[in-house]
């Protein structure tokens, strides 16, 4: 059962994803509209997303959340410790900002009340040092979101990223836990 919410936004809960919500993180892994930012072209099917649910969202290393709209789930947000591995992420104190929303619950500000409680959750619960955060630069919703909630663009690889035909360039945003505090 959900319980109690795990973070309480403005608009939005997080709460961790139990079994029960296996079915809607596959839809989500599924939307065309969700798995384009992702560069994903794999279909997750329902052993794939019960191993996805053994091998990540109940991975301690990292943090996995169900962004909620009253109890229903609409998304999900993550920090994550994959690009430096679990011991820089203990010496250095940076993770991996993620967050996808369902197509119907995308632009309505869902997505910064999310990531603006997990970067407050990382920095004063974890005591992360830095999240960094990769963005297509296609995405013009991801770019605004970090923009307007302070992280700076470190660093653009030129066309690291193809999908469908296109290659495309990807960037690197980062925030500072004394940033963060201004
Ligand atoms: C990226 C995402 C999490 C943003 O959440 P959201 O709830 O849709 O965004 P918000 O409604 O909070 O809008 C945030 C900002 O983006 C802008 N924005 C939203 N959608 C936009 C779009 N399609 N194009 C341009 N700007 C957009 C808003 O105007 C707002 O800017 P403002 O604060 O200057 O007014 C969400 O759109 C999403 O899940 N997209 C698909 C998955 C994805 O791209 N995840 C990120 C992977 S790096």
């Amino acid at each position: 059962m959900p319980g109690p919410p795990f973070l309480e936004g403005t608009s939005i809960t997080l709460r961790p994803p139990h079994r029960d919500d296996i079915a809607f993180v596959q839809r989500l892994w599924n939307e065309p509209a969700v798995r384009r930012s992702a560069l994903s072209a794999v279909p997750m099917n329902d052993r794939q997303a019960d191993w996805y649910y053994e091998n990540h969202l109940s991975s301690t290393d990292n943090i996995y959340l169900l962004v909620c709209e009253e109890s229903t789930p609409i998304g999900m947000t993550s920090l994550t410790a994959y690009e430096y591995g679990p011991d820089a992420t203990t010496t250095a104190r940076c993770m991996e900002l993620s967050t996808y929303l369902a197509p119907e619950h995308q632009g309505q500000g869902f997505g910064t009340d999310a990531i603006e409680t997990m970067v407050e959750y990382g920095f004063v619960e974890r005591n992360l040092r830095r999240v960094t955060a990769r963005v297509g630069d296609f995405n013009a919703a991801s770019k605004a979101v970090l923009e307007s909630l302070g992280f700076a663009r470190e660093g653009t690889l030129r066309e690291e990223m193809w999908y469908r035909g296109e290659y495309y360039d990807k960037h690197w945003y980062g925030l500072l836990r004394e940033e963060w505090e201004r």
